[in-house]
């Protein structure tokens, strides 16, 4: 045993939620003396939070153990742990391809960490722990956050976790376990903490955020737009997102939030995953196209500014040629701000990985490259609308040089500007000017 802090380094893969788990294990680990440090070669402990949600993301974790394997050779004392969906989904089967690593836990035990790092040591042998008690997770996770890093104008809160959906395609319900929505006053809790030490935007995280029913005051239950109404009272908290919703949970209650609440901030990342109802249907998506039509045309009657931002899947199992045209044809009538699509990647134990049917890697290829270059198009579109347009950015981190910032819209973009004598916080009123290839230019035109 040495005296000198012992250093962890943390590699964070898939979505926001791992990001956040990530800062809470940094928390945990802090609470027994152990340091971040963005060097793997320099770290006593390496922890890999892994994401399951498509086959290459789960492959990278087997090439980065396979590199990891070496500094254990020079340092036998390193500790390598895979924790995240990977680790949920695949358990012992992770130690048996690759011996190098000490410890194997899911999503919902990060808060046994100190535990098992002293199981390891008594028994010398792996500690594998895939159990799923969701509520002590959050009830140990969300002491003070003491060590939570504060540098930050923005921060994430994952306010429900896990998934009853059931999508054909999905592994989040298995990795991630049954719905669990946290305590109202928890959460109200840690949002004071982060505006205090300096945060000024929050995005609630959830597998499912809008299906979010927590316990509130006098045991009664809130729903999301409860929620984000008591946020909003914050002193401090001036912005507020949330993400990822499904459409089937979007209530009138969360649409009207968006018309009544000024701090909630006019972009709404809404998945479809598919034009074709057939498709949908397979999917188990639980709503037809015409209903998220519906849906958008509602949410834009209630905040006509609102940008709209989606995840679609192309080449999902029976998916015809007809079927994809849909999902463009779903794509032009609704134009979309942003998007995320992907090719869809079978995974082992959901139902569609056994459907028939299965499209050839290529042609999902193919019809990958269309999507997105239809998607890119409107996203150009949108950003082009914003040149003379008014709004804040939210000044977030230095930019290339002194004096200039890149801050983000109320649509997410990153805007670049001069603002000498303005400091990092700061929401200040801007006119765009430009539009480049990932980011906004704009002049300030007012101090807030
Ligand atoms: N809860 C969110 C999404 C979680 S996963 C929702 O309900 O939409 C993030 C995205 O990954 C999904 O929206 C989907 O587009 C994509 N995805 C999930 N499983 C996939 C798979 N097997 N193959 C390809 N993409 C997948
Ligand atoms: Fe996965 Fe569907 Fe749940 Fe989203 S709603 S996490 S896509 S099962
Ligand atoms: Fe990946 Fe798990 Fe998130 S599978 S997308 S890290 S919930």
């Amino acid at each position: 045993m040495t005296a000198a802090p012992k250093a962890v380094f943390i590699k964070t893969y898939g979505c926001q939620m791992n990001a956040y788990d990530s800062e809470r294990m940094g928390d945990v680990l802090a609470g027994i003396g152990f340091r971040r440090t963005e060097d793997a070669a320099a770290a006593d402990l390496i922890v890999l939070n892994t994401c399951h949600i498509r086959e290459k993301a789960a492959e990278k974790v087997y090439s980065e153990l396979g590199k990891l394997k070496k500094l254990k050779r020079r340092n036998s004392e390193l500790v390598i742990a895979v924790a995240g969906c990977v680790a949920q989904a695949e358990g012992e089967e992770i130690v048996r391809r690759a011996p190098a690593v000490d410890l194997v836990f899911g999503p919902q035990t990060y808060h046994r960490l100190p535990s098992y790092l002293d199981e390891l040591k008594r028994s010398g042998r792996a500690v594998v722990e895939t159990e799923f008690p969701a509520a002590e997770k959050f009830l140990k996770l969300d002491g003070d956050g003491a060590a939570r890093r504060p540098e930050n104008v923005t921060a994430f809160v994952t306010v429900q976790e896990g998934c009853d959906k059931f999508c054909t395609f999905c592994v989040v319900p298995y990795t991630r376990g049954a719905e669990f929505s946290r305590p109202v006053e928890r959460i109200l809790a840690e949002a004071r903490r982060l505006a205090a030490r300096g945060v000024r935007e929050i995005t609630l995280l959830g597998q499912n955020v809008n299906a979010y029913r927590g316990e509130g005051r006098g045991g009664g239950r809130w729903s999301l737009a409860d929620l984000l109404a008591e946020l909003a009272g914050i002193g401090g908290i001036e912005r507020l997102r949330y993400t990822t919703s499904h459409p089937r949970d979007m209530d009138r209650h969360l649409i009207a939030a968006h018309r009544d609440n000024p701090k909630l901030m006019p972009y709404l990342h809404l998945p479809v995953q598919a034009g074709s109802d057939r498709v949908l249907k397979a999917m188990n998506r639980r709503h037809r196209a015409a209903d998220y039509f519906d849906l958008i045309g509602e949410i834009r009657a209630a905040r006509p500014d609102i940008a709209v931002s989606g995840d679609f899947i192309v080449g999902f199992p029976g998916e015809s040629e007809e079927d994809f045209e849909l999902t463009l044809e779903m794509v032009r009538q609704v134009r979309f701000a942003s998007a995320f699509s992907f090719a869809y990647s079978p995974r082992p134990g959901t139902p569609a990985a056994e459907m028939p049917g299965q499209v050839p890697a290529q042609e999902k290829n193919v019809r990958l490259l269309r999507l997105q270059q239809l998607l890119a198009e409107q996203r150009q579109a949108f950003n082009v609308a914003c040149i003379g347009r008014q709004f804040e950015v939210l000044l977030d981190k230095p930019g290339r040089h002194p004096g200039q910032f890149v801050g983000r819209s109320p649509y997410l973009q990153a805007v670049y500007l001069e603002g000498k004598g303005y400091f990092r916080g700061d929401l200040v009123s801007v006119v765009i000017e430009k539009v480049g290839a990932n980011s906004l230019s704009a002049h300030i035109v007012d101090r807030e």
